[in-house]
């Protein structure tokens, strides 16, 4: 399974530990031609490095993105595109005391139940360093989602709700009441001294975002925006317009009724039926409390032995600051890719660029569809050699090229070109097992 990819429209593939010797990530699909935006991408990676600002901790990084590959002179050649980020400041003797144990509210524990294997430097895979990956990635995307906003801004933080919104307060916190700012900062000051954190909630509000974006059944716009915001490390909850508050509503409150100059109101926060409607486009997402905190917990050691644990140094209050471009960046992936699919079936604005770039991404998935093909068979001939059983088996082959021939026809395929490429594919199986 290719479970660190964001496979879709763009090819993007994420690589690297927090305390390997890079983080990176390998972009494909990319148009030549496009001016790299290196300042952006740069800016972007230094909003969500710790350290930044009051609320953040003090690991140093200066998150200094390198180009290996897929660009000439500053613009994109087509070809894949790696990009990389030192991790300098990753001491790995700065976790020589976590080298046994479960860090409370981290992955260790279930990464350990899974792999076997604990990789005990600072989180691996799921530290928030890996979403510099992501950040990079959006980057290179932006230039199809231009000319969509997209707002992200905290509405609650701990027991702090935003009451009176004023969009034009520039904070750290991008908190934007000044009723009650002062008292916020106060109370996230008590949560440090204390040594503990807090999360909150995470409103999004995407205006000028196009009605019809989002695909039927699997490719609805909210399951793909809810799999992208759960994907980043703390989020526990997301929910689209009125949400949870919707079950409590009658049907005549939750409708967003229309008149002629559109919708009269948005409780549906701008999707319908995994389609937007062109409506603003809003969601909330929750983020939990970071869960390194300089505070005496209960945990257990690979071996089950029962100990007390302290995180060391400092750490983030919140991290919602940290969060804010790496929601940015999976929307703007996320919407990229929404945005490209609607462009093929708006076959007034197409190309033969865009169905040249449309077939060839139907090869790419064809091509990886037959190397899974292949490692699954290799999979069923070792099972098979292992329980002595016959590897070829004439009666089931002749099964499936009948199945897939009825298949094809069905869909005005030519069935016997069908039957050609599979009696291929079946043979090379047969080579490799
Ligand atoms: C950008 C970013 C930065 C993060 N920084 C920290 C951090 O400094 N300390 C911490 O305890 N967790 C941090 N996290 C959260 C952990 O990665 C996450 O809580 C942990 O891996 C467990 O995953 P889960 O909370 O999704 O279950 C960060 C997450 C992101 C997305």
């Amino acid at each position: 399974m290719k479970s660190n990819s964001y496979d879709k429209f763009y090819g993007i593939t994420t690589f690297g530990e927090s305390h390997g010797k890079v983080i990176g990530v390998v972009i494909e699909d990319v148009k030549p031609g496009i001016k790299f935006p290196l300042n952006k991408i740069q800016d972007a990676l230094h909003k969500r490095r710790p350290g930044k600002g009051e609320y953040s901790s003090a690991r140093s990084e200066e998150d200094e993105i390198q180009v290996l590959s897929g660009m000439l002179d500053g613009v994109t050649t087509g070809m894949p595109i790696c990009l990389v980020v030192y991790n300098k400041d990753a001491e790995s003797k700065d976790y020589e005391h976590l080298k046994d144990l479960f860090r409370p509210g981290h992955a260790d524990y279930s990464y350990f139940k899974k792999f076997k294997i604990y990789d005990h430097r600072g989180g691996g895979r799921a530290s928030g360093r890996e979403t510099i990956s992501r950040v990079a990635a959006a980057g290179l995307v932006e230039d199809i989602t231009d000319g969509i906003n997209i707002n992200i801004y905290p509405v609650k933080i701990g027991k702090f709700e935003i009451s009176e919104f004023d969009a034009s307060i520039q904070n750290e916190l991008s908190w934007h009441d000044r009723s009650n700012y002062n008292d916020l900062i106060e109370y996230l000051d008590k949560i440090k001294e204390e040594e503990n954190s807090i999360g909150g909630i995470v409103e999004v509000r995407i205006t000028s975002i196009p009605a019809g974006l989002g695909d039927p059944v699997f490719e609805k716009l909210d399951a793909n925006l809810a799999k992208a915001i759960l994907s980043i490390g703390a989020v526990k909850g997301i929910e689209f317009g009125d949400g949870f508050k919707l079950a409590a509503l009658t049907g005549s409150k939750a409708n967003d009724q229309m008149n002629k100059n559109g919708f009269i109101s948005n409780h549906q926060g701008g999707i319908l039926g995994g389609i937007s409607t062109g409506n603003d486009l809003i969601f909330r997402f929750a983020v939990k409390p970071t869960s390194s905190i300089n505070k005496l917990q209960k945990t257990v050691t690979i071996s089950n032995e029962e100990v007390e644990f302290k995180s060391q140094g400092r750490h983030d209050t919140c991290i919602i600051p940290r969060i804010i471009p790496v929601a940015e960046a999976m929307i703007k992936l996320v919407l990229a890719d929404a945005l490209s699919y609607q462009k093929l079936i708006a076959n007034d604005t197409l190309q033969l660029s865009d169905y040249r770039e449309a077939i060839d991404k139907i090869d790419e998935d064809i091509l990886t569809a037959l190397c899974r093909r292949q490692k699954i068979s290799e999979l069923i001939g070792k099972f098979k050699q292992k329980n002595n059983l016959q590897i070829e088996n004439k009666d089931r082959e002749k099964e499936l090229l009948s199945q897939l021939e009825q298949k094809a026809k069905l869909w005005n395929i030519d069935g016997s070109v069908v039957l050609k490429i599979w009696q291929i594919i079946i043979s090379e199986s047969k080579n490799k097992q």
